[in-house]
């Protein structure tokens, strides 16, 4: 189990997530509010979320889709991600999410 803690202003909630699960699977199994408009498919955007600038060395790269909306969304801005694109691994432990 991997911990990881979402943050939305000054609600954290810390979670156990299960390893090969995306963030966006285990923030919705954790009730926390991150919106997922296009299930995952990684088109639609809604699930983007900053990273502790820390982890984003260890994250795996986003795909040149992923890039692209990020490009558009974000001004490039190195530790935006989406959700749903990024699946927790052992070496996520103890990362935090902000969501926008
Ligand atoms: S849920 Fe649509 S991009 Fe992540």
């Amino acid at each position: 189990m991997t911990a990881i803690i979402f943050k939305k202003g000054e609600e954290e909630t810390k979670v156990e997530a299960e390893n090969g699960k995306t963030l966006l699977e285990v923030a919705h199994e954790a009730g926390v509010k991150l919106f997922g408009g296009c299930g995952g498919a990684g088109v639609c955007g809604t699930c983007r979320v900053f990273v502790d600038p820390l982890f984003v060395e260890k994250l795996q790269e986003a795909s040149p889709e992923e890039a692209d909306l990020l490009d558009i969304l974000s001004n490039g801005q190195l530790n935006s991600r989406l959700a749903c694109q990024i699946v927790v691994t052992d070496e996520l432990d103890g990362l935090t999410v902000t969501l926008p």
